[in-house]
């Protein structure tokens, strides 16, 4: 069984004042919860491992460098996430992909940082509004996946992130059908590759999820769980996700 998983990404949003939306979702879960991470920005992660300390609620950061350490002004290696109490990291979010020129090798190497420095790799995939219209998605993010996603992953280091770009704070989110398809591509993948490992690694959705979507996506059988940007930034909308998932 693959434990369920509701990541938060708060992307470049909030200040300390933030973290008391941290602090309901820490205090609001029951024995049922999913497995539930919020992802700040670094400069919070902190004081949000702080906030969340013996709670069910884990922390992320949003991105890492593939280095160490060194002469990389303004980027946080993953031993440096790690070191303030989060235990996971988002790496190839398309708006890293896209925002920073990343490409499949950089991000490849970012996740064998994060697990370099004992951190959970939530990686991300997936395809843009073009490449949906020309029917190239399963294509696409086949090729990403091959080629972000180091050989010797397991369920223990890694979680697969699929996010649709052109759904990704736009309110469009792809059919249930659509989602099946993408995550059951995914999913055969992933064990063609990994075996047992590739079974059992999580794969969530992404891409406008909301309360009023949330139980429909999660009805898909390949969906472990969401990773969630806007809807993250506040427990009531939040929580109605967190319980939709735990329902599912
Ligand atoms: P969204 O963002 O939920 O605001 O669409 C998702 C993400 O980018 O991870």
């Amino acid at each position: 069984m693959r434990r369920k998983l509701a990541a938060g990404n708060w992307k470049m949003n909030g200040d300390s004042g933030l973290l008391d939306e941290l602090g309901t979702l820490a205090t609001s879960q029951t024995a049922q919860a999913p497995q539930i991470v919020i992802c700040p920005p670094h400069t919070l992660l902190t004081l949000a491992s702080f906030r969340a300390q013996g709670s069910p609620v884990e922390i992320g950061g949003q991105d890492c460098h593939a280095e160490t350490k060194g002469a990389y002004t303004g980027d946080i290696a993953a031993s440096m996430i790690a070191n303030t109490g989060a235990t996971h990291v988002i790496v190839g979010h398309s708006e890293r992909r896209d925002g920073h020129n990343e490409s499949n090798e950089m991000v490849r190497a970012k996740v064998q940082a994060a697990w370099a420095a004992g951190l959970n790799a939530i990686l991300c995939i997936g395809e843009s509004e073009a490449e949906r219209a020309g029917d190239a998605t399963l294509e696409i993010i086949a090729a990403q996946l091959q080629a972000s996603l180091p050989d010797d992953a397991t369920a223990a280091n890694t979680v697969v992130a699929y996010e649709p770009i052109w759904a990704i704070g736009t309110g469009k989110v792809p059919t249930l059908d659509q989602i099946v398809e993408t995550h059951d591509m995914l999913r055969a993948e992933l064990i063609d590759r990994l075996g047992v490992e590739g079974a059992q690694i999580r794969l969530l959705y992404g891409g406008s999820v909301k309360p009023a979507n949330a139980a429909e996506i999660f009805q898909a059988q390949n969906v472990d769980g969401a990773l969630v940007g806007g809807a993250s930034l506040k427990a009531t909308d939040f929580q109605p996700i967190i319980d939709a998932l735990a329902e599912s």
